[in-house]
């Protein structure tokens, strides 16, 4: 059975989408921890309920690197999945790991992606340059953020009047759907 190690920042509903794939045998793997960027957030709460272990490891600690490597030799990973996670991946994570980890961005990259573009910003930006259309991108993780190959991509219309909250729910639906299946895609060949 091959390992996800799951990586987010806030809500987790992209890991939960993840959660509930694996439990419908969808993406047949196991996964094997998350890895939060604080506490108290709501990915985490989801790990407890789904029995996943979790471990919190700021971004900004001194020992960010060595407690990232010490965790994901437990964890042994396959696949690595940035699901809302605002941090970058340390070179030397990125280099041993290579082409294996992922993520999810919430526009058409390369369109709005890049430093400065996370959460409603993406969405913002969308609206107020007039664009008919936005969605979601799944990319491998380079050392730039959103810059790396692009592996599956989903339009979502944006509607006359949409605010930017319509347009990040409509987006994240598609993400959950795209999302799980590149992982159940990867996992499976
Ligand atoms: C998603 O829009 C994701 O693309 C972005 O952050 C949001 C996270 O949502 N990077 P959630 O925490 O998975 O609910």
């Amino acid at each position: 059975m091959k390992n996800i190690v799951v990586f987010a920042s806030g809500t987790g509903t992209n890991f939960q989408a993840i959660i509930d794939s694996v439990s419908s045998g969808k993406i047949k793997a196991n996964i094997s921890g998350l890895i939060a960027s604080k506490p108290g957030i709501g990915a985490i709460k989801r790990a407890e309920k789904a029995g996943i272990p979790a471990s919190v490891i700021p971004p900004a600690s001194d020992s960010f690197k060595s407690q990232l490597e010490d965790q994901l030799h437990e964890w042994q990973p396959d696949l690595m999945v940035l699901a809302g996670y605002l941090a970058k991946i340390p070179k030397n994570i990125l280099e041993k790991h290579a082409g294996k980890i992922i993520n999810i961005h919430p526009s058409l990259l390369p369109k709005y992606g890049g430093a400065g573009f996370y959460g409603s910003r993406v969405h913002e930006a969308v609206i107020r340059s007039g664009d008919s259309e936005t969605g979601c991108t799944v990319h491998v993780v380079t050392e730039e953020y959103d810059q790396g190959p692009v592996l599956a991509q989903k339009k979502v219309p944006v509607k006359p009047g949409d605010t930017p909250a319509d347009l990040a729910s409509r987006v994240l639906n598609e993400e959950h759907k795209l999302l799980t299946e590149v992982i159940s895609q990867i996992i499976n060949n």
